[in-house]
């Protein structure tokens, strides 16, 4: 039988972490000895809390059913932590949506939201999910450059009226991936008024918010107005070192939530359980944990840098 894959499928190709894993299997195969700095799974421990809950809640027989949603002590930690952290307050039934890790929503919100005649304006370079999710779409991408002499901020003022007509989506990663830098409160104020003028949607990524050096990174959402144009995805993937887990969530605009909502339920049936109860932990966590992270991310960059230096790399 000859198989026919649909259109849609020729947009994207294999995932490059997928494809850097097999590789990296063949040469561990043949003995060579490699360092891997392709995906960012961390190879830290989550909080002793977090694996205790995990491994309780899992050893119940009552916690094998569908989750469905988020639950409500998960979502009120999440409240906690916006409040407690950045000052924000969300309303934990409306205003928050568990996600299965960020990918999830990044690549999911696109197709939500987008008709194949829109743009989503995407940082170049960027993380790959953001390419994926408006391929999936059949959405347009427009890449907005980040240049070292605007900070690696896109430059908002340079991109062409007829595509800010076009746009649909903004997608903004502060601390960013690839380049670990933090968007300053004028910045995101910037964007909003943006967004409002052109009718265009914000999706900021926050996925490395804890993973930081000397100044906190500014969530995307303590900045006024923020709600009426966009949402912020967060994840415990990175802070908590529980990737593997797949749990994140969404914040911020109830309507784009909702829609997000919509198209989920028609795609999963929610995360684990017992993963939302250590995921709920993790959030209550006083704050050393993450200091200590910090402290050894540090060490390592130091140590990268410094290795760099000596081999005359600036
Ligand atoms: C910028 C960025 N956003 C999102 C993700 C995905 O994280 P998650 O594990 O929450 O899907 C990654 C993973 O490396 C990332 O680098």
């Amino acid at each position: 039988m000859l198989i026919h894959s649909a259109r849609r499928m020729k947009a994207f190709q294999e995932n490059i972490f997928t494809e850097l894993a097999d590789i990296k299997k063949a040469k561990v195969a043949q003995g060579i000895e490699l360092i891997d700095l392709s995906i960012g799974s961390p190879d830290l421990a989550p909080p002793p809390s977090v694996l205790q809950t995990l491994a309780e809640e899992a050893a119940n027989p009552n916690k094998f059913g569908y989750a469905l949603k988020g639950t409500e002590d998960f979502h009120r930690a999440i409240t906690n932590y916006y409040m407690r952290n950045y000052q924000v307050e969300l309303d934990c039934d409306n205003e928050v949506l568990t996600l299965m890790g960020s990918q999830d929503g990044l690549v999911h919100l696109p197709m939500a939201l987008c008709e194949p005649e829109d743009y989503v304006l995407v940082p170049d370079p960027g993380y790959t999910a953001y390419a994926a999710g408006v391929s999936m779409a059949g959405a347009t991408m427009y890449p907005m450059p980040l240049k070292k002499e605007s900070g690696y901020l896109p430059s908002l003022e340079d991109i062409p009226l007829e595509v800010c007509e076009k746009a649909k989506l903004m997608i903004l990663n502060y601390p960013g991936n690839p380049i670990p830098v933090v968007a300053s409160e004028g910045f995101f104020k910037a964007a909003i008024t943006f967004a409002k003028r052109h009718n265009i949607v914000i999706l900021h990524d926050f996925a490395y918010s804890e993973l930081y050096y000397d100044r906190k990174p500014v969530s995307f959402l303590s900045v006024d107005g923020a709600k009426d144009v966009g949402i912020e995805m967060n994840s415990l993937s990175k802070s908590f070192n529980m990737a593997g887990c797949r749990i994140a969530y969404a914040a911020g605009n109830h309507e784009l939530l909702q829609l997000l909502k919509r198209l989920k339920s028609n795609l999963d049936y929610g995360v684990f359980l017992p993963i939302q109860a250590a995921a709920t932990v993790a959030l209550d966590q006083p704050s050393e944990f993450l200091e200590k992270n910090r402290v050894i991310y540090r060490k390592r960059r130091d140590t990268l840098i410094g290795g760099f230096q000596q081999l005359g790399w600036k």
